[in-house]
C-alpha cells in the first residue's frame, strides 16, 4: 500500500521512516521541497520519496496529516480536497496556539474540536484520530524504559481503526483504545495538551499514557 503524508515537520519525517520500515511506499509532502532535501538524501530510503502535497495526496492509498494543527485545513485544500474522498486518513494534528508563547494555548472546544473540523471539511473521508498524545519518535518506536504505553484513538470508521491499530501493534504500541467516533477527538486534543503541559513542566517528552484497568 502507497502512503501519502502531508507533513515536513519531526512528525512527518518519523511517521515516514516508520511505514517505510513496514515496507510501505512513502510520498511527503510539503509547499517548500528545500525543507526536506537534506533528510531525504540521509535516509536513503528507496521506499520514500517527497513532493508536494498534491502530489503526496495523489500518491497515498490512505493519507496522514501531520501540519500545523491550525493550517491543516489549508494544507488540505492546497492538497486538493477530492485526493481525500474514500481514503483512510490518520489525522496526528493538535490545535495548539504558539502566539502567546509556550505552552501553548489549546484553539478548539468541544462539540468544535480540530479532529471535528477537518471531518466535517473532507466529509468522505475516513478520519482517524491517532498518534497526537506522544513525541514524534514515540509513535513508531513505543518501547519505553518504563513499559510500552497505550493508542488512543477515535473516528467513525471501524475498518480505519483497525488498520490504525494493527500499525500500532507493529510499531510496539502495549494496546489500541477505541474511544469512539471522531467526536471524540475533543478528549485527545486535550489529553495532548496535558502531554505537552507536563513535558514544559518538567522539561521531559518521551512520556506517553497507559490506560490500567483492575
Ligand atoms: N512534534 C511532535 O512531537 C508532535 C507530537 C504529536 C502531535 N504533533 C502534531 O503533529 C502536527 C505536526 O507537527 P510537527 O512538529 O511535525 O510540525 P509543525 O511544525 O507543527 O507543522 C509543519 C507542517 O505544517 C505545514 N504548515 C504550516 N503552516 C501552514 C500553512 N499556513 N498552510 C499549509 N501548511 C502549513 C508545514 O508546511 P511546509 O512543509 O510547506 O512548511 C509543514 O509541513 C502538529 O499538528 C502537531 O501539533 C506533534
Amino acid at each position: 500500500m502507497k502512503v501519502g503524508i502531508l507533513g515536513s515537520g519531526i512528525v512527518g519525517q518519523s511517521l515516514a521512516g516508520g511505514f517505510a520500515g513496514l515496507g510501505y511506499d512513502v510520498k511527503v509532502g510539503t509547499r517548500d521541497l528545500s525543507k526536506l532535501e537534506k533528510w531525504l538524501k540521509e535516509l536513503n530510503s528507496p521506499k520514500v520519496s517527497i513532493g508536494s502535497f498534491a502530489d503526496a495526496a495523489s500518491f497515498g492509498e490512505a493519507l496522514v496529516l501531520a501540519t500545523h494543527g491550525v493550517n491543516t485545513k489549508e494544507a488540505i485544500e492546497i492538497a486538493g480536497k477530492e485526493k481525500f474522498r474514500g481514503k483512510i486518513v490518520i489525522d496526528a494534528t493538535n490545535p495548539l496556539d504558539f502566539s502567546k508563547g509556550v505552552p501553548p494555548r489549546f484553539a478548539a472546544e468541544q462539540r468544535n474540536s480540530l479532529g471535528e473540523q477537518i471531518q466535517r471539511f473532507i466529509p468522505e473521508a475516513k478520519l482517524v484520530k491517532a498518534f497526537n498524545t506522544v513525541n514524534a519518535l514515540t509513535m513508531i518506536n513505543a518501547h519505553l524504559e518504563e513499559g510500552r504505553p497505550d493508542l488512543f484513538i477515535a473516528g467513525d470508521d471501524d475498518a480505519a481503526k483497525k488498520w490504525v491499530a494493527e500499525l500500532a501493534q507493529k510499531w510496539g504500541w502495549n494496546s489500541c483504545v477505541d474511544i469512539g467516533g471522531i467526536a471524540e477527538s475533543f478528549w485527545l486534543e486535550t489529553f495532548a495538551m496535558l502531554w505537552i503541559v507536563y513535558g514544559f513542566k518538567n522539561n521531559h517528552w518521551t512520556h506517553a499514557f497507559k490506560l490500567l484497568k483492575k
